[in-house]
């Protein structure tokens, strides 16, 4: 196979390119043939361009072979930009010779299909303008991310992924076999990045987390990317007021940077920039209250689910804090509020419209004690923990972190029906392949 000199589509719509000779190659997401030209629509990695080819210009061989060429076959293509105002983008190639890279087989993937079938051809499937239009705002939402925590002076770590703790609930954690004792997939990097704290002060990971959590949910997949942070000398107050900048500048930095890969989705960039500090933050006592009015059958200690967060967020179009829930249905390490035993120092993130928990957030108790005991109270065996509870040992401050789903995130974002849209190998309770 030939490496012609790469040629990019967007070149042929460049003012000064009509009558320059380019090379591309890329995929043929269709074509047809009528009156001894071809029409092909040529993809690659910048865009869609019309190649035309004529009968008489390629020789009858060639013509018939590339006729045959099937929807994703790949050619390679030189020929010269010309204005075609009936072509997508008004410019097209006219091919002076084509060579073909493979003619491929029929392609299995079109719109009539079922949805599991479309599952199972997944890695086809993901050829589709929808999803490269959305595995690019997910690239862009990961590099504004970290743009953002660069310029936050918070330092990128590596936490590990196979553990010895679960660290958010036994029952959801993904267990292993490693080396005749028991493992676990990480369900959060919180434990690693608290520990990492002491040198650092600020510090994130964007890690892979896992749940086996059997919920047949649109929001729920059992492997998800994990952005965490860790902060050092941070209260609550001080922890919300980071994360609303970081959502907000991730979705005007999405806005700014893809534009077009939005439209293709049907979200207005206007929207995401409309989303700017402060979101409102609502108690959960207050919360309650507000269910309890709308006739939900929710009271103290009751969790918020799926229908609760949607009741709670279907009018705003901001994102919603939901703060100081009972500590009975929050996890072991958060701190209590100072004035309310009650109550612990954390907060979820709710997605407006009804989209749901997108970051879940908190204070980190820093009591010895009062941090066994709670370990002790959810079953879990403190001696296991020790590692965790020497942090409060040596060098203990006050510290908060929050962790953000990011398929959640874009989820939201794109206003997709099913969190499996927002990650090209979605796993859930009945499907790990492809
Ligand atoms: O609220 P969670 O369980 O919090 C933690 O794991 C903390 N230790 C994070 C931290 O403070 N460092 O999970 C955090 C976020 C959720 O808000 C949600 O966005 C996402 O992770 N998440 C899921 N996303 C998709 N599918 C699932 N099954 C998810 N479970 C959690
Ligand atoms: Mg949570």
């Amino acid at each position: 196979m030939s490496a012609p000199a790469f040629a990019q589509v967007a070149r042929v719509f460049q003012p000064d390119a009509v009558g320059a000779t380019v090379r591309l190659r890329g995929w043929v997401q269709n074509g047809r043939s009528s009156g001894g030209i071809l029409f092909l629509q040529l993809r690659d990695r910048t865009g869609v361009v019309q190649v035309t080819g004529k009968r008489d210009t390629l020789g009858a061989d060639l013509f018939d072979a590339v006729e045959h060429v099937q929807v994703e076959g790949t050619i390679e293509v030189e020929g010269t930009v010309a204005d075609d105002p009936r072509a997508p983008g008004g410019r097209e190639v006219r091919a002076r010779t084509v060579h073909i890279v493979d003619a491929g087989l029929p392609f299995p993937i079109f719109q009539e299909q079922t949805e599991e079938f479309r599952l199972d051809k997944r890695h086809l499937a993901i050829r589709s303008a929808e999803y490269v239009a959305t595995f690019r705002v997910k690239a862009e939402f990961l590099r504004a991310s970290r743009e953002f925590l660069e310029r936050e002076d918070v330092l990128e770590v590596t936490p590990p992924i196979l553990t010895g703790n679960p660290a958010e609930g036994g029952a959801e954690a993904f267990q292993i076999d490693y080396f005749g004792r028991p493992g676990y997939l990480a369900q959060t990097a919180q434990l690693y990045l608290e520990a990492m704290l002491a040198p650092h002060e600020r510090v994130y990971s964007l890690t892979p987390s896992f749940r086996a959590e059997k919920s047949r949910t649109p929001r729920h997949i059992t492997e998800f990317q994990h952005l965490e942070v860790e902060l050092a000398w941070v209260d609550l107050d001080g922890l919300l007021d980071f994360i609303e900048r970081m959502v907000s500048a991730t979705c005007h930095a999405v806005a700014e940077r893809r534009p077009t890969e939005l439209r293709t989705l049907g979200r207005a960039p206007e929207e995401l920039l409309a989303i700017q500090p402060p979101f409102p933050r609502l108690p959960y006592a207050q919360a309650i209250e507000r269910l309890a009015q709308q006739g939900m059958p929710v009271r103290w200690g009751s969790d918020l689910g799926t229908a609760e967060e949607r009741a709670l967020t279907i009018e705003e179009k901001l994102p919603v804090f939901v703060t100081r829930y009972p500590r009975e249905i929050k996890a072991f390490y958060m701190a209590r509020t100072p004035d309310d035993p009650r109550t612990v120092e954390a907060a979820d993130l709710l997605g407006p419209e009804g989209y749901g928990e997108i970051v879940g957030a908190s204070c980190r108790e820093t009591d010895l004690e009062r941090l066994r005991a709670r370990i002790e109270e959810i079953g879990a065996n403190p001696e296991e923990y020790e590692w965790y509870l020497d942090l409060r040992r040596h060098g203990n401050v006050p510290h908060a972190g929050f962790g953000l789903g990011v398929e959640r995130m874009l989820r939201w974002m794109l206003r997709l029906e099913h969190i499996r849209e927002a990650t090209p190998f979605p796993r859930t309770p009945s499907r790990h392949t492809p």
